[in-house]
């Protein structure tokens, strides 16, 4: 998948744009606050369907004005054509709303899901850093996106176990006061988040053991085999249940939903499940989120976004873009050649960085941003 050309008319901090993508890499060069991530942003929108940072439409349509529109042509390696896609926002002062319209190919898409799964994108930002040190919550989190995007149906499932989560945490806070509903219904509960945090289980054990081999190799050959990350998946169902086995652990999460009410109840909500799973990363045997240094935190959490770009590519028959903002800066120069070398003609990659010097010489395509504006030039002569 590629994307080729990105015009814009009216986004942000971009007034009119024209930015042509080489099929390899691509680095979007500028001071701070020239409108890098601007650019990275509104590509990234096509495989999104909405802004990775924007909380409403409205911050994308440039200030003083009510349109905003971004349009992608993008070549897809198995289609053997182009496609593309388009997104307008126009503001509605008197509702205070912003009206937006997407369409393929000139036509009108009603429902924004429809049209996603065109193109692909593994996004890579520095909010993502927290992957490695942050809390279990953010590596759930990228299990998530990677899995919802590979597997509609564990996308499914999770709605579905989020949906039954939040109703018996109101049952068991009720209990509190008369648990009559609770005891008679407990068992039917206990059945239905059983057999779905059974499926997630797996589904999460089952990508992180491919991620960890991934990861594994991604290291040997950017760090000359120095250091080895490892990556295990951590179910809450408790240690001695092996997370491959769906049996196992349905039957494990229904032993502890139906067996220790008392608790749940006191607790006023539910004490197990996969809202409570973790990976457990390790750096030589050692705890990452506790002893890695930061070029070491960096290279594996942009260790674990190129493996999971690799394994949609592994699953989908084609190469996703990646679209990596800010991430060059705190690794050593032979970690960012390794990240480099990975992209050619086959793989896209649009990078952002404020310093030209990590990017001289090469085959890459370094596009100058300025105040909104973008002028580029070919093998580094910017
Ligand atoms: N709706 C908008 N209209 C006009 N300008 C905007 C709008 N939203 C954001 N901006 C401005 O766009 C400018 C560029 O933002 P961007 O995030 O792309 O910077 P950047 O080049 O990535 O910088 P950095 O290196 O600091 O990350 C900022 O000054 C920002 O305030
Ligand atoms: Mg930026």
């Amino acid at each position: 998948m590629i994307a080729k050309r990105l015009e814009v008319f009216g986004f942000r901090n971009i007034g009119q744009a024209d930015i042509d993508f080489s099929p390899g890499v691509n680095v979007l060069i500028g001071d701070n606050a020239q409108g890098k991530t601007n650019a990275l942003e509104a590509v990234y929108i096509f495989a999104g369907g909405k802004s990775f940072r924007a909380k409403s439409d409205r911050e994308l349509i440039p200030f003083g004005e009510n349109y905003g529109g971004i349009r992608l042509t993008m070549q897809s390696s198995l289609k053997r054509r182009e496609d593309v896609m388009s997104f307008e926002y126009i503001s509605d002062e008197g509702r205070n709303s912003v009206k937006r319209t997407a369409k393929k190919n000139g036509t009108v898409e009603r429902k924004i899901g429809d049209m996603l799964g065109t193109f692909r994108a593994v996004l890579f930002c520095p909010e993502h850093l927290a992957l490695v040190k942050g809390g279990p919550g953010e590596r759930r989190a990228f299990l998530d996106i990677a899995l919802s995007q590979l597997k509609p149906v564990y996308l499914k499932n999770l709605q579905r176990f989020h949906a039954l989560l939040s109703e018996r945490n109101k049952l068991l806070k009720d209990a509190r006061e008369d648990r009559r509903v609770f005891d008679m219904t407990g068992e039917l509960w206990a059945e239905q988040l059983s057999e779905c945090a059974a499926y997630i289980t797996v589904t999460r054990a089952e990508y992180t053991d491919r991620l960890s081999e991934l990861v594994k190799e991604n290291f040997r050959l950017m760090t000359g085999g120095k250091e080895n990350p490892e990556l295990f998946f951590r179910t809450s169902a408790g240690g001695d249940t092996d997370p491959h086995d769906e049996a196992a652990v349905r039957e494990k999460y229904f032993e502890l939903y139906t067996g220790s009410s008392d608790r749940e109840i006191a607790a006023g909500t539910t004490l197990w499940g996969i809202h409570r799973d973790d990976i457990m990363i390790e750096l030589d045997s050692k705890e990452a989120r506790l002893y890695a240094s930061q070029g070491q935190d960096r290279s594996i959490a942009l260790s674990m976004k190129l493996s999971e770009g690799e394994i949609s590519e592994s699953i989908s028959g084609e190469s996703p873009v990646y679209l990596f903002d800010d991430v060059m800066s705190e690794l050593d120069e032979s970690r960012r050649a390794f990240i480099l070398s990975r992209f050619d003609g086959v793989r896209q990659i649009i990078i952002t960085s404020c310093e030209p010097e990590f990017f001289r010489g090469g085959d890459m395509k370094i596009i100058k941003v300025e105040n909104g504006r973008y002028s580029s030039s070919d093998n580094g002569e910017a």
